[in-house]
């Protein structure tokens, strides 16, 4: 086990950290490179490159874990390989194979192991994957040319430290078309979320909270984490809509909640002018682990779930769970949990 370099580790937010390697890989006439590691944190492309005038861009989040026995666990990357592939399908991007994905995302952990937040300290080794349309184009049409790479830093908490309720503003801007690129990690869809979520942060809400693109009725997202309430029948419930990017952790809790903890779990509409039938509340991600919702201001009524200060004891739980298995201190599904 590598020695960690020297951090605050347990005071590290989620803020841009140079770290020693990335993998960086590009395609050409058809074909991905062998891909190599480099020190250079810089990216060098054409004027012309379609992600930036066309938005071709897609990328994911995920996080290499310092567990309890020394031992780097990965949590569910074939699920971020194969959510990058649907979203570069969707913006007519190639793909990088998921065993290339995994071992480029084992090659940068490697590489960058003094990185990782030492057991304990409740951090972690996030991992940005993305790719880029590039080369000399002007047309609105896919590029010639394509540039993968993955980097990475150690985070800590993306809203407030560990499990302390925020609270959230739903916004009136849609984060996504119904029919559009709102189940794609595109980066399209984050450029729109910057306005509604600086309005958030000004009026001192953790981030924005947005409802279907069609109706206007329903909870999809919070800020960039899936929304999920405990219903007042110990039910585990998370919005159901095309327009939602179909986060892992979701789909995690959704199986934990039910296999572990026995509740009843649903995929279901999630009314916004029906939030009494929550006792709790939380949001989800990769970023985000599992964020206790205090409370929601929708127009000009603010509803509060469990505690604006205490977390509700399932999400306590599914929280206990969750990390549990991505540190090693509780046994993991099977196939969950991918050594480096
Ligand atoms: N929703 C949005 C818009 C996101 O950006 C993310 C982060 O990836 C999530 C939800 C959570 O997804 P995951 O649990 O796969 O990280
Ligand atoms: C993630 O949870 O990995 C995200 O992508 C969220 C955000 C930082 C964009």
């Amino acid at each position: 086990m590598k020695k960690p370099i020297e951090l605050d580790w347990a005071n590290l937010g989620f803020n841009y950290i140079k770290t020693d390697y990335r993998y960086i890989s590009y395609w050409d006439k058809g074909e991905w490179d062998d891909g190599t590691l480099t020190e250079d944190n810089t990216v060098h492309i054409s004027e012309g490159s379609t992600a930036l005038h066309y938005g071709q861009t897609v990328f994911e989040g995920m996080k290499a874990y310092r567990a309890k026995d020394g031992s780097i666990n990965l949590f569910r990357p074939e699920e971020n390989a194969e959510r990058m592939q649907r979203s570069c399908r969707r913006l007519m991007m190639p793909v990088i194979p998921t065993d290339i994905f995994i071992e480029a995302v084992k090659k940068v952990v490697k590489a960058n192991e003094a990185y990782i937040p030492p057991y304990g300290t409740g951090g972690s080794l996030y991992l940005r994957p993305y790719m880029i349309g590039i080369g000399d184009n002007i047309g609105v049409k896919p590029a010639s040319n394509y540039l993968f790479s993955i980097f990475c830093m150690p985070v800590g908490a993306y809203f407030k430290n560990g499990l302390v309720p925020t609270n959230f503003l739903v916004s009136d801007y849609d984060r996504a078309a119904g029919n559009g690129t709102g189940s794609s990690k595109v980066g399209g869809n984050y450029g729109g979320s910057l306005l509604p979520g600086s309005e958030a942060h000004k009026r001192n809400f953790g981030d924005a909270i947005y409802l279907d693109p069609i109706t206007h009725t329903k909870i999809e997202e919070v800020g960039a984490a899936n929304f999920f309430g405990i219903t007042k029948d110990n039910q585990f419930v998370t919005p159901i809509s095309p327009s939602i990017l179909p986060s892992i952790t979701k789909y995690s809790l959704l199986y934990l909640a039910k296999e572990r903890l026995g509740l009843e779990v649903k995929e279901e509409d999630v009314f916004v002018d029906r939030l009494d039938r929550f006792a709790e509340a939380g949001a989800c991600g990769t970023a985000a682990v599992i964020t206790p919702i205090g409370g929601i201001q929708y127009k000009d009524n603010f509803h509060t779930f469990y505690s604006e200060t205490e977390t509700g004891p399932i999400t306590k739980k599914l929280y206990k769970e969750l990390t549990g298995i991505q540190y090693g201190e509780v046994k993991a599904p099977k196939g969950w949990i991918i050594k480096v």
